[in-house]
């Protein structure tokens, strides 16, 4: 009983070991950044933390690597930052790790880490990142130019489609009598898109086709802009040791609008099979899921399709499974990590108003002589003649001087 009782104790305490560095150390709660902000827009860039025992030395933020802001309590005033593009911070009120940008810009743009560090004697160091983009929406329809009062039967019908400037780039589309010009076709031109005004993309696209011969077709143009951003899930670290540091739980647990992983277990040996689901947050369109082992996208094989979530809104939850065996080769420093995106598109189409082309009484009444008999051409070519192009005149002559 005795010694029993003992092993118990032991037990206990390699437990309680255990909970003590999982949690009285510096803890990152989390980086709360927009994914994706309309320029102008204000933000907040907060980053909570958990100090527990330990005392805040510092905490900075990054945007793509170059330190911005910087927060050191015995300091004063404690917090200050430093100029860089795209970075409009408001001290007044901003404080510790939320920072208040009262707007942006495209510079603005990046990716955003915050790192708190705590003091001596312990210095720990914890960090994370998000990703944050600037859209802008096109201010106006897309524009059709070129467009001439009228058209010969023989012209051809040049027309330039010209988006407003956006971010990201609008991606054209021609309708011709409602049917969308095939992407790939000859008729289209379309050249890349200009970068004007700085940030702002202007997208044009060309269609060249001849002039109806019914007399009117519809043309219109419409521009797409989707509003794509990636979301991480938190990285999951498997080790193959029960020694290894235990991440599962997670070290940022309110990640609310990322893809959450589930079904894994902490920790694999060689051999294992890691069975996961990997589950997106309810969107509209759905989300594209992506799964990555150590910073690599898995290779189709691993992948298992599994049915969505469908909620009564409309709105869908995609899920994506991952399932293979464990090799050595998994183990990166006795670590594995796991990762899953989630791509979310917002997908915004504005169309131009829609025009008519027409092609001229009179020029069809030319063809429809060519086509059929000489007897009326003298009358109707005459007139015609007057307002066509120097090699139409001459053919026109022509056909005036054989019918003499
Ligand atoms: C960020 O922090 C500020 C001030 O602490 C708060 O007003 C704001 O709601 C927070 N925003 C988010 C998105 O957490
Ligand atoms: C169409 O218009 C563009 C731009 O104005 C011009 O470069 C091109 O040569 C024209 N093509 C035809 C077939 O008229
Ligand atoms: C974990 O994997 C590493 C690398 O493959 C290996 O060196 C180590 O012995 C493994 N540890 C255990 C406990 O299996
Ligand atoms: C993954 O999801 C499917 C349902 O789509 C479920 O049957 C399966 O048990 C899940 N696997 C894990 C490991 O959670």
């Amino acid at each position: 009983m005795r010694s029993h009782g003992y092993k118990h104790m032991v037990a206990v305490g390699m437990i309680l070991a255990v909970v003590t560095q999982g949690v009285l150390s510096l803890k990152l709660r989390d980086v709360s950044v927009p994914a994706v902000v309309i320029k102008g827009d204000d933000v907040w860039l907060n980053c909570t933390y958990d100090l527990e025992k330990e005392t805040l030395y510092s905490i900075k933020w990054h945007k793509n690597n170059i330190e911005f802001y910087r927060y050191i309590p015995v300091n004063s005033p404690p917090g200050q930052v430093y100029d860089l593009e795209g970075i409009h911070i408001d001290l007044t009120r901003s404080s510790e790790g939320n920072i208040y940008m009262p707007t942006t810009d495209v510079n603005s743009e990046g990716i955003y880490r915050c790192e708190v560090s705590s003091e001596a004697p312990i210095f720990g160091t914890v960090k994370g990142e998000r990703e944050l983009r600037i859209y802008v929406n096109p201010s106006t329809k897309p524009q059709i130019l070129g467009t001439k009062p009228h058209y010969d039967i023989s012209d051809i019908v040049n027309l330039t489609c010209k988006s407003a400037p956006s971010r990201p780039a609008a991606f054209l589309k021609w309708l011709v009598n409602g049917v969308e010009v095939e992407p790939r076709s000859h008729q289209l031109y379309r050249p890349p898109a200009l970068e004007y005004p700085p940030g702002l993309f202007t997208s044009t696209l060309m269609l060249s086709l001849p002039a109806p011969y019914h007399g009117k077709m519809s043309v219109q143009c419409e521009a797409i802009i989707s509003q794509a951003h990636t979301l991480r899930s938190e990285e999951i670290t498997i080790t193959n040791s029960t020694r290894g540091r235990n991440s599962m739980a997670g070290d940022i647990d309110s990640m609310t609008d990322g893809p959450s992983i589930s079904g894994g277990k902490s920790e694999y040996q060689v051999g294992e099979t890691v069975d996961v689901n990997c589950t997106a947050t309810k969107s509209q369109p759905p989300a594209e899921l992506h799964w990555y082992i150590n910073d690599k996208e898995v290779r189709p094989e691993h992948i298992v399709p599994r049915p969505p979530i469908v909620y009564s809104g409309g709105e869908e939850s995609t899920v994506l499974g991952l399932r293979f065996e464990v090799r050595s080769r998994h183990f990166q420093k006795n670590e594995m990590r796991l990762r899953c995106t989630a791509t979310l598109s917002e997908v915004k189409k504005m169309t131009s108003e829609p025009i008519e082309v027409e092609t001229a009484e009179q020029q069809r009444s030319d063809l429809h002589v060519d086509q059929v008999n000489a007897e009326s051409v003298q009358s109707k070519s005459s007139t015609s003649c007057l307002t066509t192009t120097l090699i139409k005149s001459f053919l026109c002559i022509l056909i005036l001087w054989s019918s003499v």
